[in-house]
């Protein structure tokens, strides 16, 4: 048996949510040097993900070619820089005439375009869904295309489905050669979305979309529930149509967390060349991340929704579980968990992975989490 391309969820930076598509191959490079000095590519962040807004069009020969203002050097010359400093480098393309932003696409040139994207060194592709037909029959035929392309393409290519999850691509996404694919509108720095934007999500709304999807997740096939905002705090990037942006480091831990123990990607798009404390913190936390990159490859199952509390539990290889408690409501509550209520027989020893301490060991938990807080332990069978 052959391993699976991602076998674990893809870790990285991606541009949008901080440069949407204002961006520049100088500020590409600076970020993958903060990257490595950070910390983020040794704690496994490895991807740059070029997202929309790179395109220069097609040259007489119909190849697609990088806006010379914004890569004077070329997509090959920032391969090979992102490559060098041990990271692996994605760009962006859509199954249509034009990209969400108006940019020059791929349909009608997916093999051309896998070729091109292989000749420069690019390591994964984001594929969208804009400007094409809602439905699944087209979905379907226009990502194999692609899929196909890349297999094609002699180069090993991570192919990321992003459909939003309006036609279902659990079903199919995989079949068409993807490895994970997007579960939901594209993701804001808030916690819900009160506003009139349904084309946008806050966390929990994704949340509520991605939860229910566990049984479609293995190794090489992820849902991918969008970018972490952590770090963001109400820098607008593509959003600014939204209004009531930002969150505080409590959420964004929640969001860490929960992205986590459901085996989405976890895509950073905040200015890693500044970070503060509580960023880094909650980006760089190891023990969190050995849950998402579990290799066991399950995404947890809420086994608990009652308006107030969220329990997630996820199995992990070495037999230990990760649970998240999540206190959904606007205030502090106490909780007492009996693992017995998840199905859970018998004692444990409790980790807790942002104290990174012992939890005490027993059938149960109990405590204080405060207002959207989300924790995060680790049970050892005693
Ligand atoms: C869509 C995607 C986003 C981003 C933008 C780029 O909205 O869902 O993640 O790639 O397009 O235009």
């Amino acid at each position: 048996q052959t391993t699976p391309l991602a076998p674990t969820p893809p870790m990285g930076w991606m541009t949008w949510n901080y440069f949407a598509d204002n961006i520049h191959e100088k500020d590409i490079r600076e970020m993958a040097d903060a990257m490595v000095a950070s910390g983020m590519v040794e704690a496994g962040y490895t991807y740059i993900f070029i997202d929309d807004g790179w395109q220069g069009g097609r040259d007489n020969r119909n190849n697609m070619i990088p806006d010379p203002a914004k890569f004077p050097s070329g997509m090959k010359a920032l391969a090979d820089y992102v490559h060098s400093k041990g990271m692996k480098l994605g760009i962006y393309s859509d199954a249509a005439p034009l990209t969400c932003a108006g940019y020059t696409a791929s349909l009608g040139f997916e093999e051309q375009d896998a070729k091109t994207f292989a000749s420069w060194g690019i390591d994964y592709l984001k594929y969208d869904y804009c400007h094409a037909p809602k439905d699944s029959a087209t979905a379907v035929e226009r990502y194999t295309k692609m899929g196909d392309a890349l297999r094609k393409s002699g180069r090993e290519i991570v192919y990321g489905v992003c459909e939003w999850g309006q036609l279902k691509p659990w079903h199919w996404a995989a079949e068409a050669g993807g490895q994970l694919w997007r579960t939901t509108y594209d993701v804001r720095d808030k916690w819900k979305n009160l506003s009139s934007d349904e084309n946008a999500e806050g966390i929990i709304d994704i949340l509520d979309i991605n939860a229910g999807l566990h049984a479609y997740a293995g190794p090489g096939r992820w849902n991918d529930a969008d970018m972490l905002v952590v770090g963001l705090y109400g820098k607008p990037g593509p959003s600014g149509d939204m209004g009531g942006l930002g969150m505080n480091d409590t959420e964004y831990q929640s969001q860490m967390s929960l992205w986590s123990i459901m085996a989405s990607p976890l895509i950073a798009t905040n200015d890693v060349r500044n970070m503060n404390g509580a960023t880094r913190r909650i980006l760089l936390n190891k023990e969190v991340i050995a849950v998402n990159q579990d290799p066991l490859g399950k995404q947890a199952e809420r086994k608990i929704h009652d308006g107030t509390w969220d329990v997630f539990v996820k199995p992990l290889q070495n037999g230990d579980v990760a649970i998240a408690i999540l206190n959904r409501s606007d205030k502090p509550r106490n909780y007492t968990l009996n693992w017995a209520e998840l199905g859970l027989d018998g004692s444990y020893a409790l980790r807790d992975l942002w104290e990174h301490k012992g939890a005490g060991t027993g059938k149960r938990w109990k405590g204080r989490v405060q207002a959207h807080e989300t924790k995060l332990f680790r049970l050892s069978k005693k």
